[in-house]
């Protein structure tokens, strides 16, 4: 399995942060953020890694990672994002490195408190389709910002993208497992009313064949681009308790 992490876009709700550099780049606690997912993956046993990103700062991320040897990866690749177009079209970019493998995509602004290895594990016996994982979310005004999923009799029949009306109390963190077919599945995408093409989409298109699972995370998740609230909330998180824990 390999895995894409995604670390494009423009981070404008951390502005005047995010004018100077890449929202990924900036501190968790005593790491850049992106350094967060690099772990969670290797963590979850993927060693064969790609980051997308773009911007002017897209060069910070090899100073940074290198070819990742001190993180553990075998192979880091990088792809360059010339528009923030949406996650889904950033994962397009990496057609040709995922091939006819399976992948594990992660946004790099999602900060878990433990590992995500149980996921990565129980794709490993899903035989087809796409898994997401979901985390509990109580405050309405919250899941207003995020994916949503409407479950009925546990099965998810519909996510919806930063709905008005949440339809649960879960939302959809920035993990998401495919087998080979998403690519065929992005080419199909049209843009949203924001102008980018949308993971949830995907998604989407994979609840209506009938080939979504999810697992409910335990321990916390952050999104840190979200607010600079959130941003904060991670940071001290991350200081009290670390972070891909276990
Ligand atoms: O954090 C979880 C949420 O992430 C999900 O609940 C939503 O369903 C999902 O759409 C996403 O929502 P956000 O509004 O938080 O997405 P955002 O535009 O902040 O992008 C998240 C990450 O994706 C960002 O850290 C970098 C990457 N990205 C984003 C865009 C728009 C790219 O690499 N390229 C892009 O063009």
């Amino acid at each position: 399995m390999k895995g894409v992490l995604l670390a494009g876009g423009t981070g404008s709700r951390l502005h005047p942060l995010t004018r100077i550099t890449n929202k990924h780049l900036l501190p968790i606690f005593d790491r850049p953020m992106i350094s967060y997912g690099v772990e969670a993956m290797v963590k979850a046993g993927i060693s064969e890694i790609m980051v997308v990103t773009g911007g002017t700062h897209a060069g910070e991320f090899l100073r940074l990672l290198s070819n990742g040897d001190e993180y553990g990866v075998d192979r880091l690749s990088y792809a360059y994002q010339e528009r923030p177009g949406g996650i889904a079209e950033a994962l397009g970019l990496t057609e040709r490195f995922v091939g006819d493998d399976r992948v594990l995509v992660m946004l790099a602004d999602n900060i878990f408190g433990r590992t995500i290895r149980p996921t990565i594990e129980a794709f490993a016996t899903q035989q087809a389709g796409a898994r997401i994982v979901l985390s509990e979310v109580t405050e309405p005004s919250h899941l207003r910002h995020l994916g949503v999923p409407e479950l009925i009799d546990g099965r998810v029949v519909k996510i919806i993208e930063k709905p008005t009306e949440p339809p649960s109390n879960y939302c959809v963190t920035g993990v998401y497992c495919y087998d080979p077919t998403v690519f065929s599945v992005i080419s199909t995408l049209v843009p949203s009313g924001r102008g980018e093409l949308e993971i949830t989409d995907v998604n989407n298109h994979y609840v209506s064949a009938g080939l979504m699972r999810y697992d409910i995370l335990e321990g916390f998740w952050g999104d840190a681009g979200e607010s600079i609230d959130a941003y904060y909330e991670v940071n001290d998180f991350v200081r009290r308790h670390g972070a891909n824990l276990g």
